[in-house]
């Protein structure tokens, strides 16, 4: 298959454009900058220079492919994210960008479309098993995805098969999230937040690569789908998960009341109890996730992590 991507290079992107080329995909991805291109044509895809919303960028990068990835995004960092401003450049890619892929995919007669959507768009449910068809609550700046899912679906509309794989978050050795997590655990604090037995879910990179890569490639496949590891864990079993990984008795939760004052109305969102199934995903693709839970993912990821140090230290 030959496959166009928008945002290879990124945490999500770069094990997806090493997974197609494994399988044998011609890949061609959109690269902001050429140190992008260098590392896009290191993996052995084609990059294609310039921004997804550079005129001619889509044209020559569409032309004559079976399926698009959309991956790309400029999420906020923390340090600005309670600002609505910073997060313009991240609404535009998803609202805008993906009609823009939309049209040019119906366009250029592209088949399949796949767009990585956010597990954090259901509302709070407690304990209660959710999945695409249970409520959704996407405040503030989750809307752009859910525009960005209406779109997908106006592909398929269309006539072509679009996808939308709403992910947990994401997190692996290769994730700068997912280190400073681990190094905030070695000093004894847990990075994730929330009320103690509230769900938080999560799916490892490679595990997440192969879900987009299982959406791209089953036939006839269309609609919402989730991607999270099999057994979400609460906050509280994550600090015990984290303790665990980094070899000390316990890791200190910070207070919630003080968590959702430093995150404000904006980022509240992310202290939701989210307990998402992947049943309809496995069941529609036979896709299962390989790092069963955060248990051993975290252990993984340490192991990993502690293994490039000593590399790096010698
Ligand atoms: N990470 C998670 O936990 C998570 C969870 C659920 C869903 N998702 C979704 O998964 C997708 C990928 O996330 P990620 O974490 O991999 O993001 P990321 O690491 O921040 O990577 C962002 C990518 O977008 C590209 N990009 C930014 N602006 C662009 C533009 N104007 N034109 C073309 N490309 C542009 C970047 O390219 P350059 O490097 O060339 O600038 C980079 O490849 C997003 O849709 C995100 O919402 C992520």
């Amino acid at each position: 298959m030959s496959t166009f991507v928008t945002g290879g290079t990124g945490a999500l992107g770069t094990p997806t454009v090493a997974l197609l080329r494994e399988r044998g995909h011609a890949v061609r991805a959109v690269a902001t900058t050429s140190a992008s291109a260098a590392r896009l044509a290191g993996m052995g895809a084609t990059p294609v220079q310039g921004s997804l919303f550079d005129p001619g960028v889509l044209t020559t990068g569409l032309a004559g492919v079976d399926a698009v990835l959309h991956l790309a995004t400029r999420i906020a960092p923390m340090s600005t994210a309670r600002r609505r401003s910073a997060w313009a450049e991240n609404d535009r890619l998803r609202a805008e960008g993906t009609r823009l892929l939309v049209d040019a995919a119906l366009a250029q007669g592209v088949g399949v479309l796949v767009y990585p959507s956010f597990a954090l768009v259901y509302a709070d449910g407690g304990a209660t098993w959710l999945s695409a068809g249970s409520p959704i609550a996407p405040t503030d700046v989750l809307r752009s995805t859910v525009v960005a899912e209406q779109e997908v679906a106006r592909f398929t509309a269309a006539g072509g098969h679009g996808v939308v794989l709403r992910m947990a978050g994401i997190y692996g050795p290769h994730s700068a999230a997912t280190r400073d997590v681990l190094a905030l655990a070695e000093k004894g604090i847990s990075g994730f937040v929330g009320p103690a037995d509230a769900f938080q879910p999560l799916v490892w990179d490679e595990d997440a690569a192969a879900a987009l890569v299982a959406a791209v490639e089953t036939e006839g496949l269309s609609g919402t789908f989730d991607v999270v590891d099999d057994e979400p864990l609460t906050r509280a079993q994550l600090a015990a998960a984290l303790a665990a990984a980094v070899g000390r008795e316990r890791v200190h939760r910070p207070p919630t009341p003080l968590v959702r004052l430093a995150l404000g109305r904006r980022l509240g969102f992310l202290l939701r109890s989210q307990r998402v199934s992947h049943r309809r995903f496995t069941d529609a693709t036979g896709w299962a996730p390989r790092v069963r839970s955060a248990r051993e993912g975290l252990r993984l990821a340490r192991a990993a992590v502690a293994a490039s140090q000593a590399v790096t230290r010698r």
